[in-house]
């Protein structure tokens, strides 16, 4: 991952409440990026904005609900469920079927801040995981435009 460094966010000059120990506690848990998770999905079956990244999935959503809510436990400093079950995740080589170039990678980022938005995310963890996921997302890109 290129941007390990997104769950560390004990930083003393951080304005995390209660300088939380990772961006997954300051989340709030399980629950919480579940629910995430689930609105990120909701939202990208719903909002004709993210047509292009919705028609890049298949017609069910429930594998990639769940796949994303194992990675995102990791990746934010929580339990590695995602590695656990399949080990590296390899994001960039298990994308490379489906186009990504830059309306995908700015949907895919819009959406999740939309659902971040909607759930209440605490503005300063939004604005900082935003950076992450666009950095991921960028990373992961396999067309120019
Ligand atoms: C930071 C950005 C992203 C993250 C963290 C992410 C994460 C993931 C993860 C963890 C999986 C499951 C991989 C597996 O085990 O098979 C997945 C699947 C997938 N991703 Fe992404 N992804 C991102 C961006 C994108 C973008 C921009 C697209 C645009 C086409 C995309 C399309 C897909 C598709 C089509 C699947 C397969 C879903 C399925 O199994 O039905 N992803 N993604």
């Amino acid at each position: 991952m290129s941007n390990s460094d997104v769950s560390d966010v004990s930083d003393a000059s951080d304005p995390s409440p209660d300088r939380a120990a990772s961006a997954y506690d300051w989340l709030g848990g399980e629950a919480r990026v579940r629910s995430l998770v689930d609105r990120f999905y909701d939202l990208m079956d719903l909002e004709p904005g993210y047509g292009e990244l919705r028609a890049a999935h298949g017609p069910s959503l429930s594998d990639a609900r769940d796949k994303l809510f194992w990675f995102l436990s990791g990746w934010l400093g929580g339990p590695n469920l995602y590695i656990e079950r399949f080990g590296h995740p390899r994001l960039r080589a298990r994308h490379m079927p489906f186009r990504i170039g830059i309306k995908e990678r700015d949907q895919w980022v819009a959406c999740m801040a939309q659902a971040m938005d909607d759930e209440g995310v605490d503005a300063a963890l939004s604005a900082r995981l935003r950076e992450s996921f666009m950095q991921t997302a960028d990373w992961m890109r396999n067309q120019g435009v």
